[in-house]
């Protein structure tokens, strides 16, 4: 092995999936020599900075410091700032996680100038190509060289797309990895909402969690609107937390919905830590959620999960975890949870290779590969 391994981050649900693969490259005998990148797609204290810290992971080597902007600018100024890395670092692959911009727009650099690209959480399919995240996992996973699955489904998605089984290796979930290693270390969910004034006696008789940030949910008014006024439905039944995406609420001033959400029932709280986020995953009642990461951690945790999209890219999640598809519709949320709080929630199992082993599959793999493909 030549260069170093070149590891992407860029938006939040990138942190928890690399944190583990940095870890078991450094573990590895002999060690894996990697160059951490941080695009910049998330960049702020509580989208960023506070995952660094609560995922233990090093300073970036390289920030490309790209920020927000539309899916083509966001793509082009990764693209335009990766470029130059490659000449200069010589990496012997890229690795990229997940399905954000950041991944398909490292990627595209990489494959163009003959480095390797490894993909880890490949061959997830939503079958949804109204969602810039499927366009992002359909395309990086034609041009990745090695491809790493969470779910034995995907080998059949990736075969469907013509990509070759050689190319495919089932190492499990990464992000279980972290969940597994950061369980003792999670907050109290008191104390995080004491820590933002709320008061934590609304949790006392069991609670929901909620998150919601997919364009589909929260971009346009009439759509939003009418999930606000079901969760405030759900809300009289169950106390809700909801930890706001920027995106959400940007959105929710933006269109004056601010009303609609009863601070009696529902703590607001902003983008929370890992270690606060998975304090209050552990111990509620349900959750209602659009997260890819959150379907699977609630899978992983046991805590039934409802998620408020038509279809999903985890379908192991519902077929063996604790998920539900509930979509968008009033009826069907608030009778889904009526189901869990009769007792009725789905207990579910944890899935195969889910076993916080996954990154060092991943790292033993690695080496090998990269050996055959030196020789
Ligand atoms: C991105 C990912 C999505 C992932 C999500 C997790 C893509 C296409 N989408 O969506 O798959 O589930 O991250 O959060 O890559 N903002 C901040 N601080 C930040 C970053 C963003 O306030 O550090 C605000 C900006 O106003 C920005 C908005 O959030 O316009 C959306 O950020 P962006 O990265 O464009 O998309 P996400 O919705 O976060």
């Amino acid at each position: 092995m030549n260069g170093p391994v070149l590891c992407v981050v860029g938006a939040r649900p990138n942190f928890m999936k690399m944190a583990p693969i940095l870890r078991a490259l450094a573990a590895h005998e002999p060690p894996i020599p990697v160059l951490l990148v941080h695009t910049g797609q998330h960049y702020d204290e509580q989208m960023s900075d506070q995952l660094f810290r609560d995922l233990k992971l090093p300073r970036p080597d390289i920030n490309l410091e790209v920020g927000s902007g539309s899916h083509a600018v966001q793509t082009a100024e990764v693209m335009r700032r990766f470029e130059p890395l490659l000449d200069e670092h010589h990496p012997s692959c890229v690795i990229v996680v997940g399905d954000v911009n950041s991944t398909l727009a490292c990627t595209l650099v990489a494959v163009k100038k003959h480095v390797p690209v490894v993909h880890v959480e490949a061959g997830l399919r939503s079958g949804d190509r109204l969602m810039p995240e499927e366009i992002n996992r359909v395309l990086t996973d034609q041009v990745a060289d090695r491809l790493y699955t969470t779910e034995r489904s995907a080998a059949d998605n990736l075969a469907r797309e013509g990509v070759a089984a050689e190319r495919v290796c089932f190492t499990g979930n990464v992000m279980i990895d972290s969940l597994l290693s950061s369980r003792e270390a999670a907050r109290d969910p008191a104390q995080t909402l004491a820590a933002h004034g709320l008061d934590p006696a609304l949790l006392a008789l069991g609670y929901g969690v909620v998150t919601m940030h997919r364009p589909s949910n929260v971009d346009d008014p009439a759509t939003l609107e009418a999930l606000l006024r079901t969760l405030g439905e759900v809300a009289q039944k169950l106390p809700l937390v909801f930890a706001l995406h920027p995106r959400t609420r940007g959105n929710i001033e933006r269109f004056g919905l601010d009303a609609l959400l009863d601070a009696r029932r529902t703590a607001l709280l902003p983008p929370q830590g890992y270690l606060e986020m998975l304090g209050l995953m552990s111990r509620a009642t349900l959750m209602l959620t659009d997260s890819g990461g959150l379907q699977e951690e609630s899978t992983a945790l046991g805590v039934p999960c409802l998620t408020l999209r038509e279809n999903t890219e985890r379908p192991i999640t519902v077929e063996q975890g604790t998920n539900t598809l509930v979509g968008r519709d009033r009826q069907a949320i608030l009778q889904s949870v009526e189901q869990v709080l009769s007792g009725q929630g789905k207990r579910g199992r944890v899935p195969e290779l889910w076993d916080g082993h996954a990154a060092e599959r991943i790292a033993a793999d690695l080496w090998q590969w990269l050996r055959n493909r030196a020789s």
